[in-house]
Order: structure tokens, then C-alpha cells, then sequence
């Protein structure tokens, strides 16, 4: 217990530039007291005693403005930076070493009862009033940009912004387009979290094609050098001595 509490401070002062002590940490940060409140809750929720839990998280809801459901799940090292109007759904399940900032909502999209609210895998960070929402899930280490409203799958390491959430192409993929483009096609239609066979085929011809040209252009470019070389010493050797034309071009 004490050492979760020395880790949760820990990863505060790593993450929030305004930390100056560990004292202001202990006494003045809502997303520390809610963690704190929702391991009480979660752990009597777990017990079964599910209306104490509720009155529990009740109470840290009260105090810290952050709405945590007993029965979400909560990794290590979370932070919940500011915090007011946070609210995590009872099915809601959080990786070590997320960070959550103020407005955002683990939500569901149904009344039905079981999975209905978000998984977050580790090391993702949600930005201020983002929303996600459904039993879906945000792959390791991606980011949310604030008030995106996600619906659907985030894969691992990716960008989502806006409503509803779009992926921020990476600059590989970037690449890609501009590529397809000047083969006569769009590659936009083909995400990378796209599982279709074709559209990987498709991808990755895009990719090997591109790698070629690269390499032509390259050869490309050392042949010219080369002939450059070449039509230079047979100046120099046609000025002075022809003999010494072998040597100029070994050079
Ligand atoms: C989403 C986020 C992580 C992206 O950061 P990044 O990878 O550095 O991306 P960039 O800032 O280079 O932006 C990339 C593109 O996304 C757009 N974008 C960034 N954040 C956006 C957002 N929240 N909503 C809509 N578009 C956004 C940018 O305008 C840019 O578009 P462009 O390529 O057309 O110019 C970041 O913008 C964000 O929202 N972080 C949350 C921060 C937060 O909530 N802080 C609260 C502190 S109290």
C-alpha cells in the first residue's frame, strides 16, 4: 500500500511539470485523493458490499470532483491530472501508467448490463474533455487529443483527435500517400489497421516500390557522379600527360 502511494506521487512529479514538492502532491492533487478513495471503494466493492463502495466513491466524488465507479478497474502509476469532471464507468478497465486529464469520460453507449465501457492498455494518455465511449479499446501507449470523442478500436502508439475521433497519420504513412499519389492512386482507404489481405498486399507493394525507386534514384545519382568523374580526368589527362589518365579516374 505505502508503496503504490510513494509510486502514484512518484509518477506525478514525472509528469506534471507544476509538481514542486511531494508535500503539494500529498495535499493538494484531486486525481491522487480520488485514487486513493477508489482502492477503498474498489476493494469493498470486490467484498461485496456494493452500496458502502458506492457511498465510498460517493464521498471521493464529493471531495475531489472525479466520478470513479468501485467496480473499475485501475492499473499503477494512473495519473488523473486536475480531474474535475472525470468519470470512469463501473466496467471501465485502466493500464499502468495512463494519465487522464480533467472532463474525460470512460463511458458506455448502451443500458445493457456486462463490458460496456472502454479498456485502456498501458501507457496511454487521454487529453482534457475527451470522451470515449463503448466497450472499446485504446492500444498501448496511444494518444487521445482533447475532446476527441472516440467510438471505436485505437491502435497501439497512434494519434486519435477530433469528433468523431480520427487517426493522425503517421509520417510513414504520409509517405505512403504521396507515393500512391504519384502511382495514380489514393492509399488513404488503406489504414494501417486495416486487416484486409489485399489492402496489406497493396500496402506493402506501395512500400517495396517506393523503397525501389529510392535505390534507382540513388544509383541514378552515383552514375552521374561517376561519368562526371570520368569526363573530368579525361580533361586533365587530354591537357597534360595522356599516361596519367588511369591514375585520375582510379581516384
Ligand atoms: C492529440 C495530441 C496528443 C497531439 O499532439 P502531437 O502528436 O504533438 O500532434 P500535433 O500538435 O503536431 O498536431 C497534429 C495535428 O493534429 C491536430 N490536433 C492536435 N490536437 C488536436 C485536438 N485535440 N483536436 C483536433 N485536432 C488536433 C493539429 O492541429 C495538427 O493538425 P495539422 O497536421 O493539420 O496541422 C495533443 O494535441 C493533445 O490534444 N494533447 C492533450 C493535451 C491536454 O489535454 N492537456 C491538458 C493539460 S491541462
Amino acid at each position: 500500500m505505502v508503496s503504490r502511494i510513494r509510486e502514484d506521487v512518484a509518477c506525478i512529479f514525472e509528469r506534471d511539470p507544476a509538481a514542486h514538492s511531494k508535500w503539494e502532491i500529498y495535499t493538494s492533487y484531486p486525481g491522487f485523493h480520488a485514487l486513493l478513495v477508489h482502492r477503498l471503494s474498489h476493494a469493498l466493492w470486490m467484498r461485496g458490499l456494493r452500496t458502502f463502495a458506492r457511498w465510498v466513491s460517493h464521498v471521493g466524488r464529493f471531495l475531489t470532483g472525479i466520478e470513479i465507479h468501485p467496480g473499475a478497474t485501475i492499473g499503477r502509476r494512473v495519473f488523473i491530472d486536475h480531474g474535475m469532471g472525470v468519470v470512469i464507468g463501473e466496467t471501465a478497465e485502466i493500464g499502468d501508467d495512463c494519465t487522464l486529464y480533467h472532463g474525460v469520460t470512460l463511458g458506455g453507449t448502451t443500458w445493457n448490463k456486462g463490458k460496456r465501457h472502454p479498456t485502456l492498455m498501458p501507457g496511454v494518455v487521454i487529453g482534457a474533455g475527451a470522451k470515449i465511449l463503448g466497450p472499446i479499446v485504446i492500444g498501448e501507449g496511444a494518444k487521445i487529443g482533447s475532446n476527441a470523442v472516440v467510438v471505436k478500436d485505437v491502435p497501439a502508439g497512434a494519434t486519435a483527435v477530433g469528433i468523431p475521433a480520427k487517426i493522425i497519420e503517421s509520417a510513414h504513412e504520409q509517405a505512403r500517400e504521396e507515393h500512391a499519389a504519384k502511382l495514380g492512386f489514393s492509399a488513404y482507404g488503406l489504414s494501417s489497421s486495416d486487416d484486409d489481405p489485399v489492402a496489406q498486399a497493396i500496402r506493402g507493394l506501395t512500400d517495396h516500390t517506393a523503397e525501389l525507386e529510392q535505390k534507382v534514384a540513388e544509383l541514378s545519382a552515383a552514375l552521374d557522379d561517376l561519368r562526371r568523374r570520368e569526363d573530368d580526368a579525361r580533361v586533365v589527362a587530354d591537357r597534360s600527360d595522356p599516361g596519367r589518365l588511369r591514375k585520375v579516374v582510379d581516384k
